[in-house]
């Protein structure tokens, strides 16, 4: 830990892998792990609603797992492989899932969606197809304000019908490195 000369507060160091890029920062012990991908890192697709674990806005992969982002503190962060949803289109080409939820007209406003895409990305690391159940099971996490879920899971469905999940390892291997000096305040 550091001292942050602007105040009386103590800042952590953390390194950490997104969207394959090593990142290593400086961050005040309490800043929650969205607050960090959103305000350090630029990464304003993981949005924020009730910042306290129930709508599922802030959904992320975190070493090949579902996690809601508001309830981690960056510093958990320290170590781990964490996946956005900014990791999944090429320049302008959708992923297969993201290509799957606009068939399928699985979003309206679309506030949610980065949500369910990286609950959807963290379902098809487990290696199995689910089940249209299992899919609700899976994505009941994640509120919806718009579009009642149905073709959310036609989407998800479809999607493991039609093309093979991606492996987990492309959530950050062969990093590259990147430093982000200061902390966030
Ligand atoms: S903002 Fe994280 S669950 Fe709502
Ligand atoms: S598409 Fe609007 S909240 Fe889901």
């Amino acid at each position: 830990m550091t001292a942050n000369p602007a105040s009386t507060e103590l800042l952590v160091e953390l390194t950490t892998t997104v969207n394959g890029e090593e990142v290593t920062a400086t961050v005040p012990p309490r800043l929650h792990a969205a607050d960090f991908l959103r305000s350090k890192l630029g990464l304003t697709g993981t949005h924020i609603g009730c910042e306290q674990g129930s709508c599922g806005m802030c959904t992320v992969v975190v070493d090949g797992e579902a996690v809601k982002s508001c309830l981690m503190l960056a510093c958990q962060l320290d170590g781990r492989t964490v996946q956005t949803v900014e990791s999944l289109a090429t320049d302008d080409r959708l992923a297969p899932l993201q290509q799957a939820f606009k068939d399928a007209h699985a979003l309206q406003c679309g506030f949610c969606t980065p949500g369910f895409l990286m609950t959807a990305t963290a379902l098809g690391y487990q290696g199995s197809c689910p089940s249209r159940a299992e899919i609700r099971e899976e994505i009941a996490g994640v509120l919806c304000r718009c579009t009642g879920y149905e073709n959310i899971v036609s989407a998800i469905e479809n999607w493991f019908a039609g093309s093979a999940p991606p492996a987990a390892d492309e959530a950050g291997d062969g990093a590259t490195v990147v430093d982000v000096p200061g902390g966030v305040r």
